[in-house]
């Protein structure tokens, strides 16, 4: 059975669109079964109704608490066939701290894409500061979710050069279409069964660190990248 998954978006939800466009080309082994937004207005919610993928705006301020809030996805999430034992959560873009109880809810299978090499640049403007603040290399990171921000467990990283000059916006746009090979990827070995967490060490199964770029956009990926995740 594909892996039950649930992803959060508040945005774009493009980290959604890639994940969507890996399972229909066979390489995710997994079904999207809900998308559920803080914002109503968010495209992610437009990108899940394209596919007749329930899709769910839960607008936070009309909850008494975050705990109020975490508690009704969990509810909704649960709902629609994602539970901890066979499923996952994704988030793609999602703008909220998730409550303790909702991380115990889906122990080590909730997942973020960053877009920065972690531990430097977490929050919510990665890419920007870390143009901002001159780095030579840039880049995204994908990891399980704890309790503090952009902190927990890393699976897959990919790095590339941030040129002298650079805006923050060109470096974010170069860094998004990276976020959308590895989160795919990660989401792929999360799926497989592939992934353990051991402290803090993510044992993803057999690959070895890859360039996986060309002349428009150099990049290595660690663990590498495998064939149909690889940026085209
Ligand atoms: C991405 O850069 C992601 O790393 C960050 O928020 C952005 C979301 O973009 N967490 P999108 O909504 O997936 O287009």
């Amino acid at each position: 059975m594909p892996m039950p998954l649930a992803v959060l978006v508040s945005g774009g939800g493009s980290n959604l669109q890639s994940i969507l466009d890996k399972i229909d080309a066979g390489l995710v082994d997994a079904e999207v079964r809900v998308v559920l937004s803080n914002k109503a207005e968010a495209y992610g919610l437009e990108r899940a109704r394209r596919k007749n993928i329930p899709a769910i705006a839960l607008p936070h301020m009309a909850f008494p608490s975050r705990q109020a809030f975490d508690a009704e996805m969990t509810r909704l999430i649960n709902e629609h066939g994602v539970t901890a034992e066979t499923g996952a959560v994704a988030l793609a873009g999602f703008m909220r701290m998730l409550t303790p109880e909702f991380l115990r809810a889906f122990p080590q299978r909730v997942v973020n894409v960053h877009p920065a090499l972690l531990p430097s640049f977490p929050g919510t403007h990665g890419a920007a500061d870390a143009a901002s603040y001159g780095v030579r290399l840039a880049g995204c990171s994908v990891h399980f979710v704890d309790e503090i921000m952009d902190h927990g467990p890393v699976i897959i990283q990919a790095a590339v050069p941030a040129l002298p000059g650079e805006g923050g916006e060109t470096l974010a746009a170069r860094i998004l279409k990276l976020e959308h090979c590895i989160y795919p990827q990660a989401i792929a070995w999360l799926a497989q069964g592939r992934l353990t967490v051991q402290d803090r060490r993510v044992l993803a199964a057999g690959t070895a660190p890859a360039y996986c770029g060309d002349d428009a956009l150099p990049c290595l990926a660690s663990p590498g990248l495998e064939p149909g995740f690889r940026p085209v």
